[in-house]
């Protein structure tokens, strides 16, 4: 499991955004989408992280994304949070927050749309992950960005504009697989402790970002981490490993629950959970429904079910990409990024609630 937590952390992401799209900037929904989390949803932010090893800016990553270019994003193509955005009517997916400070000009005007905090390899807690962007700096990027947009001649507009934007957080899985690293055989006091830990934080997280404005949350649960083919490697059987499944459920029901209370608590916050737990573990059962074949292996990487390296340019690549549900060790496909975001996007109920995203950002006019 040690190893596993290494290639974890090593995981994360990319740089900026030429999204799938084939929707109209007339149909967009909502002024922005503001993008906190991990590897799942990084574009680009750790290609500017110098200490970091979580990156995938070099080949094979990248090799379905326009021209093949290698972006950061932990895909063979685009990620989820493309694909969410495409829905929403953007053509493209906002920008990594790092990028945005490199260019220095029109950072704003850049940023208007949105901007992307998330960095692989982080996890809602701090102590998760090593030289990366915790979600605590993370939502301080949004605040310095927030003051500069109100620094800005149309300041008066900003709250509105952020009031009807949406806030994308995709986070928790790292936590989970740092916890279940350190701890081999946890007893359920301590289990409870790390939920609670996590429920806390995220909790802060939450408050943070409503303090400075957001209203509409989108939030992406821990998948089904214990299918992973860096879990399955671990298995002498290749079968998943029970108990990392049962420790992302039993973290994405307490989430679950803290959403309610926030909702209740924080007068106009509406929030949709992208069940991506439930998601990869219907698509792994039953994976010629969804037009998958391969949902064991990685497509690229080497060793045991392609999971024992990143996907490096010298590692194995598998020759049909779009049947695989997994990329690489730990990451999925582009063409799983794009049927989980459609159905985070549209439904069903199984699969994203106690809204869609679609309704969620409706309701944000
Ligand atoms: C549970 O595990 C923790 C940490 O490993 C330990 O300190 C504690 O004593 C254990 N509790 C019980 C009831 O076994
Ligand atoms: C949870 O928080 C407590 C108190 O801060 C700490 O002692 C413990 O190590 C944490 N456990 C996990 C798994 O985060
Ligand atoms: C390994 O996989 C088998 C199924 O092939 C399963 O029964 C077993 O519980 C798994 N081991 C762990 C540690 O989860
Ligand atoms: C790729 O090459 C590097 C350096 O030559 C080596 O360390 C690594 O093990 C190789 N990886 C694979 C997947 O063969």
């Amino acid at each position: 499991m040690k190893k596993l937590l290494c290639l974890f952390l090593v995981l994360s992401c990319s740089v900026s955004s030429f999204v799938g799209a084939t929707v109209q900037p007339s149909q967009w929904k909502v002024p922005a989408i503001y993008v906190f989390g991990d590897s799942t949803v990084d574009v680009g932010n750790n290609n500017y992280l110098t200490t970091t090893t979580a990156k995938a800016n070099y080949p094979h990553y990248g090799i379905d994304f326009p021209h093949s270019t290698p972006t950061g994003r932990f895909s063979n193509g685009y990620n989820a949070i493309d694909f969410i955005a495409s829905h929403m009517g953007f053509r493209r997916s906002p920008p990594p927050y790092l990028f945005l400070n490199d260019t220095n000009n029109h950072q704003i005007v850049k940023g208007l749309r949105g901007v992307n905090f998330a960095s692989a390899g982080s996890g809602i807690l701090d102590s998760t992950g090593t030289n990366i962007i915790t979600t605590t700096k993370q939502v301080l990027y949004f605040e310095a960005f927030r003051s500069k947009m109100a620094a800005q001649p149309n300041a008066d507009q900003v709250a509105m504009r952020l009031s009807k934007s949406l806030f994308l957080i995709s986070s928790g899985g790292n936590d989970a697989l740092a916890f279940a690293t350190a701890n081999k055989s946890p007893n359920n006091t301590a289990i409870l402790l790390f939920y609670n830990n996590i429920t806390s934080k995220y909790e802060n997280h939450i408050k943070n970002l409503y303090g400075l404005g957001a209203r509409y949350f989108a939030v992406i649960n821990v998948p089904f981490i214990g299918c992973v083919p860096s879990a399955r490697a671990q298995n002498s059987t290749g079968g998943c490993i029970d108990s990392m499944n049962q420790l992302a459920k039993g973290l994405n029901d307490a989430v679950a629950a803290l959403l309610v209370k926030l909702s209740v608590a924080l007068p106009g916050l509406e929030y949709s959970i992208g069940n991506s737990y439930e998601f990869l573990s219907t698509v792994i059962s039953k994976p010629h429904l969804y037009g998958f074949e391969e949902v064991k292996s990685a497509c690229c990487g080497s060793g045991k079910f392609n999971a024992e390296s990143y996907c490096t340019p010298n590692a194995t690549l598998c020759m049909k990409r779009s049947r695989y549900v997994f990329w690489d060790f730990l990451h999925p496909s582009q063409a799983t990024s794009k049927l989980a975001s459609a159905l985070f996007y549209n439904g069903p109920a199984q699969f994203v609630g106690p809204i869609t995203f679609k309704q969620l950002v409706k309701s944000a006019y």
